[in-house]
């Protein structure tokens, strides 16, 4: 059966890397058929459009999206990533945003092979919140942060099923309960009462503060990782550098319950520092790529992606180099 699958190129080095992970599922085999999306802040700029309603009704029909990256300095922050990035998340109700990190060339630490599980559709990211008194000396900035108890609880199960099917079998909450006592209470105790269900989990529970040393001078404590929007992204970037580097931080923004595509991105975003250059490592969009593969259902293609990514460490190049040398492998 043949996939329908979404690109979006987006901005920076979005589309550069995305070329290189295409490469790399045509080398698969995988039957999919292509539909090229232009979003992002090219068509802003030209437009006004960030993402027409049109639009994100198409994406609904499809059978998963992948992404290149979205944001650029000629856009103010926060447009595009609320107009779009942000917009697909919360439209697609894809609530689980799935990071893993496994030891790299650039590792800090040898031990880390972790998978961090961030709510991706609630917290502070919800965008709950105002200004009073704008632009005067008594100014008001409210950000609030919104937490449903099924919105912990689906993220929360997500994660113990992951957990419960990995070697280590274990999984921490990650929060700041002994600050944010209202929404840490309610994240610990769906936590708690989750995990009565899962008695061959191990659970354990960090500060966010903490778990940022934890996460550089002993990663091996952790095995899955199940943490609120901010702190999760916040948390995965610092597990891109201590895994295999930013170039191989990989992200499936998953939708669980299947009731419309899951989308996935790698997590660098569009170092528009670096555009155009060849520069960019591909390697997390292939990744990214290797993980859609998986959900799909094609189980050997993504094996086969992820078997090749692990032992990549050789490959060089530049950006689509790098993608023709990984998708040849395959
Ligand atoms: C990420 C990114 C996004 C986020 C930005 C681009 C809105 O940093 O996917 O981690 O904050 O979630
Ligand atoms: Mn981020």
């Amino acid at each position: 059966m043949s996939h329908r699958i979404g690109i979006i190129g987006g901005d920076g080095i979005g589309p550069e890397v995305l070329a290189a992970a295409l490469d790399v599922v045509d080398a698969t085999g995988v039957d999919y058929e292509r539909i090229d999306y232009d979003l992002g802040g090219t068509r802003f700029l030209a437009t006004g459009e960030i993402l027409p309603d049109s639009v994100l009704d198409e994406l609904r029909g499809l059978d998963a999206i992948l992404l290149g990256a979205v944001g650029t300095p000629a856009v103010a922050p926060g447009i595009l990533e609320r107009g779009l990035l942000l917009k697909m998340r919360f439209a697609l109700d894809l609530y689980v945003n799935h990071r893993p990190f496994l030891a790299g060339p650039s590792t800090l630490n040898d031990g880390v092979d972790m998978v961090v599980v961030r709510e991706n559709t609630e917290g502070t990211y919800a965008g709950e919140g105002g200004f009073l008194r704008k632009d005067t000396p008594h100014e008001i900035a409210t950000q609030g942060s919104v937490n449903t108890r099924m919105g912990v609880e689906r993220c929360v199960r997500y994660a113990f099923d992951l957990a419960r099917g990995r070697a280590a079998k274990q999984l921490h909450l990650v929060h700041k309960t002994n600050v944010l006592t209202f929404a840490g209470d309610l994240w610990q105790r769906t936590f708690d009462v989750v995990a009565a269900e899962y008695p061959d989990v191990t659970t354990g529970y960090d500060h966010v503060d903490a778990a940022c040393i934890h996460f550089v001078q002993r990663p091996e404590k952790y095995d899955v990782i199940i943490t609120d929007n901010l702190f999760g992204d916040i948390l995965t970037d610092l597990g891109g550098a201590i895994g295999g580097g930013i170039g191989r931080a990989a992200s499936g923004n998953l939708n669980p319950a299947r009731t419309g595509p899951s989308l996935f991105e790698p997590v660098h975003g569009s170092a528009p520092d670096i555009a155009g250059t060849g520069a960019a490592d591909p390697r997390a969009a292939i990744i990214s790529a290797g993980m859609m593969l998986e959900f799909l259902g094609e189980t050997a293609a993504a094996k086969r992606v992820h078997e090749v990514i692990a032992s990549s460490d050789d490959v060089s190049g530049t950006t689509a180099e790098i993608g023709t040398q990984i998708a040849e492998r395959i």
